[in-house]
Formats: C-alpha cells, sequence, structure tokens
C-alpha cells in the first residue's frame, strides 16, 4: 500500500479487519518494522484521537514520531499555486512538502474542508499535494471529503460487537450549532457500501450526501422509522452538501437528536459517533453512558486502525 485515503487504497475488507484482530491481540508484533523509520504528522487542524492514536500506533511499530502543527509555532502556509503572498502566508506548500519529505519515511496529513468552496474541498487539494510532491506515503488523518482511519476503527468495532452475519446500520444525522464537513459520514458511507450490511442513511431534507458516497445505501427522512430494527445507530452531524447552501447549517432541530425514546425503536442498537460529541444535541446524555455505547472502544479501535495502516505503508518501503 502507497498511500491511504479512501477505501480501495486498503483493498479486501475482510483481510484488513483480520489483520486488525491480529495485531489487537498483540499490538507490539511488528514493533522491528519501524526501527529508524520516522513518520510526521502534519495537522492543519485540531485533534485528540488522531493524534494520540496515530502517534501510538507508530510507536508500537518501533517508529520515531514528529508531530507539526501548522497554525501554531510554524509558518503559515500557502496552498494555491500563482497566488501573489504579499498576506500572511509566509511560505508556500510547494516548497515546504519536499523539505518536510526529506526528514521523514511516512507523512499523515490532517487537512478540513474550508466549506467555501465545493470543487475546491471535493479535489482535495491539500493531501493530493502532499501526495504529488512528497515522494513518500502519505496517509489521511481527515482530508475534505473522507475520514479513512475512523472509517476502518468504525468498522472493526462494528465486526467486534455484530451478532448477524448482515446487521442493519443505520447512520443518522443530528443537529449542532456549528457547521461541520461531510468527511466523516462520506467515509463511513464508503466503507460500509463496501460491506454486504443493510445500509439505511437518515437525515432532514436538504442534507443529502454526495451521491457518489451514498450508493446502495437506502435514504430514509423519517428518522424513527429508519431506526426501527437498527442493529447499530450511527450518529453524525454535517453541514449540506447541495447547491446553494453548501457548507452551511441550515437546520438545527433538536427533534433528531438521538435519546432513548427512538433507541427502543431499534434491535436494541449499539450507539456509535466517532467523537468528539455534543451532548444533547447529537446524543442525550442518557444514550451515550448506557451499556450499548460504543464510543469508548470505537475511539480505542483508531490505535488498531492506524496501526494496521501504518504497518502496511512501512512494507511499502522494503
Ligand atoms: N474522531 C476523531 O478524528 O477525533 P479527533 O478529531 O479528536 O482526532
Amino acid at each position: 500500500m502507497k498511500k491511504f485515503t479512501c477505501v480501495e487504497d486498503i483493498g479486501d475488507l475482510r483481510a484488513a479487519v483480520a489483520e486488525a484482530l491480529e495485531i489487537k491481540r498483540d499490538r507490539f508484533a511488528y514493533s522491528e518494522l519501524g526501527r529508524n523509520r520516522t513518520l510526521l504528522m502534519i495537522f492543519f487542524n485540531s485533534s485528540l484521537r488522531t493524534r494520540l492514536s496515530t502517534q501510538k500506533a507508530a510507536m508500537n511499530l518501533g517508529m520515531n514520531v514528529m508531530v507539526l502543527d501548522v497554525n501554531q509555532g510554524a509558518w503559515k502556509l500557502e496552498t494555491e499555486r500563482g497566488v501573489v503572498m504579499d498576506g500572511d502566508k509566509a511560505e508556500h506548500l510547494l516548497e515546504a512538502i519536499p523539505v518536510m519529505a526529506s526528514y521523514c519515511d511516512l507523512i499523515g496529513v490532517r487537512s478540513f474542508a474550508q466549506l467555501k468552496d465545493k470543487a475546491e474541498d471535493y479535489e482535495e487539494r491539500v493531501i493530493e499535494q502532499f501526495i504529488r510532491y512528497s515522494g513518500r506515503p502519505v496517509f489521511s488523518m481527515e482530508a475534505a471529503t473522507r475520514h479513512p482511519l475512523q472509517s476502518f476503527a468504525d468498522l472493526i468495532t462494528i465486526e467486534e460487537h455484530k451478532t448477524t452475519e448482515r446487521p442493519k446500520i443505520v447512520m443518522t444525522w443530528a443537529p449542532h450549532p456549528k457547521a461541520l464537513p461531510q468527511a466523516v459520514p462520506n467515509s463511513f458511507a464508503e466503507w460500509i457500501n463496501a460491506t454486504d450490511y443493510e445500509f439505511v442513511i437518515t437525515h432532514p431534507e436538504g442534507y443529502e450526501l454526495d451521491p457518489k458516497f451514498v450508493g446502495r445505501a437506502k435514504v430514509e427522512y423519517d428518522q424513527r422509522k429508519a431506526f426501527e430494527g437498527a442493529d447499530f445507530i450511527y450518529a453524525k452531524n454535517w453541514s449540506a452538501y447541495a447547491d446553494p447552501n453548501y457548507g452551511q447549517v441550515i437546520s438545527t432541530d433538536r427533534d433528531w437528536t438521538v435519546d432513548s425514546e427512538k433507541m427502543a425503536l431499534t434491535n436494541n442498537a449499539y450507539f456509535m459517533h466517532c467523537l468528539p460529541v455534543r451532548r444533547n444535541m447529537i446524543v442525550t446524555d442518557e444514550v451515550i453512558e448506557s451499556e450499548r455505547s460504543l464510543v469508548i472502544p470505537e475511539a480505542a479501535n483508531r490505535e488498531i486502525s492506524a496501526e494496521v495502516v501504518i504497518k502496511r505503508l512501512l512494507e511499502s518501503l522494503k
């Protein structure tokens, strides 16, 4: 594997999950693989889980790790070619990328959607430049349109907890006060569509995702109807994708908050969310604290998904 930005890059999902479960049984089994290798993690945006779990995964593999927060202590980076750099951005990505690459063997990048220009976001301009100009294996730590390390961890978590071969998975939009990217729901949909699980997406009208990611999923605008018989409820907020409202909050309807009354409609479903989560906006205290909440094991599996991905990228260097 030379890069990791989407579900296609991981190949066979059953093999990937089996490898993840093997690593989970002994996460230090490959501690020699990364000896004298360096991972550079570059953050254009904040993180708790991705930062810690990815660093831990790399350390499990014996790597050295460097972390750069672009907006805290580094030169502000210009990402567009052709710009007259007379503003506050002192360095261009086209110099910064090869310089950073000269200090490391692998690069992880977090660069969220700006939510101003759909075409720009969906072209993935920042991470694509790292892939093109670094000469190093690059992996996404959440890019503009996908968060594959999260989705892989979500899939591992579902595999660990499912009690039927084809569980019903429901991804539900839930309210949030700020405009969030579509990366997590896009990516979750992409990964679940690559399985044979039953898959339903529910959201208010106007929150339709890019059809490329919706794929074979059934879209149900009645949240309560969608929840009926569900085995897993995956909650997430996202901003509007459809024009003319791209990147905007068009509803904060608290009737979409996941609560115990709605969870009672399910097949005793597990509750999932990638975190961070706004309690009593996305989900009630009662649901997230219930014994069916998987948010902590799901976050813990971020270490495992990252370890599989970094292991495979290291193997490509040999
Ligand atoms: N789920 C997730 O990616 O969390 P962070 O934004 O804290 O890394």
